[in-house]
């Protein structure tokens, strides 16, 4: 890490937040709103490969209207978080992972691949200098955003010559406002998030674009995330707007939707079945159709719902509903093996129980 990070540049900001202001947004993040002093960039271009690796100011991009991405989506990004341990040292989970699904996920938008060292240096460079924006509160981390665009110049339909590679961070809480509570999932029937072949099982900027007027029907019914079929026969669960989806059932067995490659490898999915699997749960990842998950909501087979991902870590889910259905889970609260993996896995990534694992870099 060490060497990584000391090939960034540092440029300190001449106007960082002060330090009020930073307490105060500390003290009350919303997610995603607030950001650091800095950010890590690093720049491509298909003749000279990736260089200029630097820290600068946080502020404003310098876009050519022409830019590849504007026009034809070409980006790609990854969503991580560092915690401050009770130690005072800063740490973050799993890093190989995000930059090794980020390599993938560029390979697919036709984006070049940026190195594990330059994903993990970029973030270690930028989270040193703005180590004071790390909280060491409850349910508070550094959420750090890298991301990829397509920067060249030019119309034609075909990979960007030239990209940009970022690190920006923003102190955050839980990612829904209602902090850790079940929240509720509208399944879509009529949109799709990704199909065969596609780009589903990539991070990129346009699943995310193509899951919102989905994502605005299910506010409309009164729920919090939507929940994607597939695109092939519209009757398989695949995952939620932005997070991936697990049911326990009464036995104890623990499924999720397996990778179908329309589904995003969530690091945290990958995790908490490791973890469930540490404790003796029986996992299984297949094929689940939403009739199987009404049947076992209805006859009490399927006892916790809960959705995971970096932002929303692990979140209870206490209501499905659909065009012609509206279950309650688990009366409505928040189930015993939901709460207890995502306290096993905050105790990890927080310090206060062993990484048995060895997911922490430190920082
Ligand atoms: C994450 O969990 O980090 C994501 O990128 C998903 C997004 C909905 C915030």
């Amino acid at each position: 890490v060490d060497d990584a990070a000391a090939l960034f540049e540092v440029t300190l900001s001449d106007a960082p937040l002060p330090e009020t202001d930073r307490e105060a947004a500390l003290a009350a993040p919303k997610f995603g709103t607030v950001f650091t002093d800095h950010m890590a960039r690093v720049t491509w271009t298909s003749a000279t490969g990736w260089g200029n690796r630097r820290v600068v100011k946080y502020g404003p991009l310098l876009l050519d209207p022409a830019s590849a991405v504007l026009h034809y989506g070409q980006e790609v990004f990854e969503g991580l978080k560092a915690y401050r341990h009770a130690d005072g040292s800063i740490w973050t989970f799993r890093p190989e992972a995000n930059a090794v699904r980020f390599q993938k996920s560029a390979r697919r938008l036709a984006l070049p691949e940026l190195p594990t060292g330059d994903f993990i240096g970029a973030i270690a460079a930028l989270v040193r200098t703005d180590v004071e924006w790390v909280s060491s509160g409850d349910e508070a981390s550094l959420y750090l955003r890298p991301f990829m665009y397509a920067s060249e110049a030019f119309l034609g339909v075909r990979p960007t010559l030239e990209a940009e590679f970022l690190v920006i961070a923003s102190p955050v809480g839980p990612y829904f406002s209602g902090g850790v509570k079940p929240v509720s999932i509208w399944v879509a029937e009529d949109y799709h998030r990704a199909g065969a072949g596609g780009t589903g099982a990539a991070k990129c900027g346009g699943n995310y674009a193509a899951s919102l007027l989905p994502q605005m029907h299910a506010y409309e019914m009164g729920c919090e995330q939507v929940c994607f079929l597939d695109a092939s026969t519209n009757t398989a669960i695949e995952e939620l707007g932005g997070m991936n989806v697990f049911f326990v059932r009464a036995d104890g067995t623990v499924e999720t939707p397996e990778l179908s490659g329309s589904i995003l490898e969530g690091v945290t999915r990958s995790s908490i079945l490791q973890l469930l699997t540490d404790r003796g749960h029986t996992i299984v990842e297949r094929r689940i159709l939403l009739t199987e998950v009404q049947e076992g909501l209805r006859n009490g087979s399927i006892t916790e719902v809960f959705a995971c991902g970096t932002a929303a870590v692990v979140t209870p889910i206490g209501r499905l509903a659909g065009e012609g259905f509206d279950l309650t889970i688990a009366g409505g609260d928040a189930g015993e093996v939901t709460m207890s993996v995502r306290t096993e896995l905050t105790d990890i990534q927080n310090g206060r129980t062993p990484d048995r694992h060895s997911w922490l870099t430190q920082l």
